[in-house]
């Protein structure tokens, strides 16, 4: 047969393709298409090969359901080729979704496979898979990216067929973004997987270092007046989902709640407090439906009628800030608050002398060179610099002990460092109520303090030991 030619013959002669079938599925269009075909008919052709159309079987279908007696059709001759190649071959015409785009690419793949470091362009098979994945019009990039979110929801659901359709249906209407898709799963794999190795409550108790897996509300455990110094983050307002119910701070209804939830908390640490003892809060500053509520400072002035004297307020200062994009600037600072129960507070600040700094910027007294103070170690121009804190190490020590840290709201150490030199003596005990992953715990036993905290996540609680046993020997020893 001639395969330049338009023939019209009866649709009823010609076979829908199983292999196109299977690979696209039925466009939102097709109403639209049909009741366009039935004004005007069908020009395009569709292509056919012995009896079967390879290209057009959309067409084909309306033809029939319509009852069109002719349709325009080009013949091709049989192809050395399989159907599901020919399918890709010729099924080009539509506007095709991302699941579509990478049911073609496999076929490609699998059709002409090419090893790693081939030369494409030396071998006409490769040459040929090479161009038609290109014709595909999809970057190496995307392709990856789907490949990784399809094996992602195998692991996942298996062949649970609801889940499955759940998560393509997000990709093809492209409302989401396939990196949010990909970390979504990602999630949920980590959230699974946890769930199997991190028990339901974990504490660590060991002499120097001890946390409780429970809210800082009622701390009972301590004694009265018996912490120098509490150095810690509550979780900022609005935030994030820590997900541990009903105990976790930030998840109120409005601020009023999440400043009386603070305050109620901190009513506890003034009672385990020294009285020549510290408090040092870091607390950020949210935008809330596009505007600034000033909670820091709210906060502070509430814990100021609670009878907290505000000795100082440290502005700290992140060098590589989290780039947002809105009408304001980029914020690269949070609020540092030290409180005392008393004008008679311990406050040494002799450590800072014997600071020594490779880049000399760091001086002590009135010296020329006080301009120059940028080491996060000092704060005398009340400002503290540092990066942002990078727990890339600590993910790393749990993956190796089985489970995943999640948590990524630390800061960095330099900020506990200071609070416990300036306020706290070498054997003193140090408290972190919102612990976390122990960063506070860790920057005390390094300067040979004891530490306890009070996290609600056991997650957390897993990762504190993970961190603080390597400053622990004597309790591995003692353990052996
Ligand atoms: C901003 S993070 C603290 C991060 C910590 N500074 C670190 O280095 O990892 C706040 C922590 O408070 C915990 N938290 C929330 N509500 C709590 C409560 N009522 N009692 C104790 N911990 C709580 C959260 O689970 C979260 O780990």
């Amino acid at each position: 047969m001639n395969q330049k030619f338009v023939t019209w013959i009866s649709p009823l002669k010609l076979r829908g393709s199983d292999e196109v079938s299977n690979l696209y599925s039925i466009p939102e269009n097709y109403e639209s298409m049909r009741e366009n075909i039935s004004k005007v008919g069908i020009f395009t052709p569709l292509h056919v090969i012995e009896g079967v159309v390879v290209s057009g079987n959309l067409r084909l279908r309306i033809a029939k359901e319509l009852g069109l007696k002719l349709v325009p059709v080009i013949f091709l001759p049989k192809q050395n080729i399989s159907a599901k190649l020919m399918a890709v071959s010729y099924g080009q015409q539509r506007i095709k979704k991302y699941s579509e785009i990478l049911k073609e690419y496999e076929i490609l793949e699998a059709e002409y496979p090419v090893g790693k470091g081939c030369r494409t362009d030396l071998n006409p098979e490769m040459k040929k898979n090479a161009e038609k994945k290109k014709s595909l019009n999809i970057s190496k990039s995307k392709i990856y990216k789907l490949k990784t979110i399809k094996a992602l929801a195998k692991e996942l659901y298996g062949e649970e067929t609801n889940s499955l359709a759940e998560i393509w249906s997000q990709i093809d209407s492209e409302k989401t973004s396939l990196n949010s898709i990909e970390k979504g799963l990602k999630r949920e794999k980590v959230i699974r997987e946890n769930a199997i190795n991190i028990p339901s409550e974990y504490e660590l108790m060991t002499d120097r270092a001890k946390v409780y897996n429970k809210s800082c509300e009622n701390m009972s455990e301590l004694a009265d007046n018996s912490i120098a110094c509490i150095m810690t983050s509550p979780p900022y307002f609005g935030m994030r989902d820590y997900g541990t119910g009903k105990d976790q701070r930030g998840l109120e209804r409005d601020i009023n709640e999440y400043i009386k939830g603070l305050l109620n908390d901190f009513k506890d640490c003034s009672r385990v407090l020294k009285d020549d003892g510290s408090l040092w809060v870091n607390i950020n500053e949210p935008v809330i439906d596009g505007e600034y509520y000033s909670i820091s400072h709210q906060f502070a002035i509430a814990m100021r009628k609670e009878g907290w004297k505000l000795n100082d307020e440290i502005v700290w200062i992140k060098k590589n800030p989290v780039f947002t994009q809105a009408k304001r600037s980029v914020r690269s600072h949070e609020y540092i608050f030290h409180f005392v129960k008393s004008s008679k507070y311990s406050y040494d600040v002799s450590w800072l002398r014997g600071l020594t700094d490779p880049n000399d910027l760091i001086s002590y007294g009135t010296s020329a060179k006080m301009s120059n103070l940028i080491s996060g170690m000092d704060f005398r121009d009340t400002i503290i610099r540092t990066n942002g804190n990078n727990m890339n190490h600590l993910r790393k020590d749990c993956k190796e002990q089985g489970f995943n840290l999640t948590h990524s709201a630390g800061y960095p150490i330099s900020i506990p460092l200071i609070a416990i030199l300036t306020t706290s003596k070498v054997g003193d005990t140090i408290l972190d109520i919102y612990s976390g992953t122990s960063t506070t715990g860790e920057a005390a036993l390094r300067t040979k303090r004891k530490y306890v905290g009070y996290e609600t996540k056991p997650e957390f609680v897993m990762a504190s030991e993970v961190r603080l046993r390597k400053h622990l020997p004597e309790e591995i020893l003692d353990a052996a």
